[in-house]
């Protein structure tokens, strides 16, 4: 073997190697990927998932069986608040796959209302987001004596009839409302809620120090 065929098959096992390594880095980096994508939880978008949208038709919130639109009338003034889903009026999908969809309902002689808040109601109906502002737990009990709607996982008091303005516990602001509209008797959604929903996000988390 001449001095001229040594040099090229050295050359060639170094272009072969690189070749490989660089086929090897671009494998691994490859099923580096897709190992990541994989153990990223998927949050499967469903119609049940669907955001809360002006036009939904507002149904009772419970387990199972036929969606069950809320009839103004039902609702009496001094009665506990009703929890609520959004149901899609085209094709009936209640939208209750999504805790930030959930909605509470209540009825208050129109005179104790502020006039901020009876504007986006109707008859004294009015209706805001169910998910507290401090943790994001429901707004699940109803405190007869103060009129107030009561989150039970650290005490946070709402008062519905004022904007529901923050009587009581850690609660950072108010739940916003959710502006009604009333078609063949039944509450619909006349719009989205006014305000950020559930607990607000950490602007302040990443600033560099
Ligand atoms: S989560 Fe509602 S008061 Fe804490």
């Amino acid at each position: 073997m001449d001095e001229r065929e040594i040099r090229l098959r050295t050359s060639r096992r170094r272009l072969f190697l690189k070749t490989a390594i660089g086929t090897g880095i671009g494998l691994s980096l490859v099923s580096a990927f897709y190992v990541g994508a994989s153990l990223r939880p998927r949050v499967e978008a469903t119609p049940e998932r669907e955001p809360l949208k002006p036009g939904d038709i507002l149904v009772y919130a419970q387990a199972g069986g036929e969606p069950r639109p809320i009839p103004l009338e039902e609702l009496k003034p001094g009665d506990p608040f009703v929890l609520a889903y959004p149901m899609d009026p085209r094709t009936r999908v209640v939208k209750s796959g999504e805790a930030k969809n959930t909605v509470l309902v209540v009825r208050y002689p129109p005179e104790e209302l502020s006039p901020e808040v009876a504007q986006h109601g109707v008859e004294g109906v009015i209706a805001y987001s169910a998910v507290c502002t401090h943790l994001g737990c429901i707004i699940s009990q109803w405190v007869a004596d103060r009129r107030a709607g009561l989150c039970p996982c650290h005490g946070g008091l709402y008062d519905l009839a004022q904007g529901a303005r923050v009587l009581a516990g850690p609660v950072p602001r108010p739940v916003p409302q959710l502006p009604l509209r009333e078609e063949g008797g039944l509450l619909v959604a006349a719009g989205e809620f006014l305000g950020e929903v559930g607990v607000r996000a950490q602007r302040a988390c990443c600033r560099q120090v």
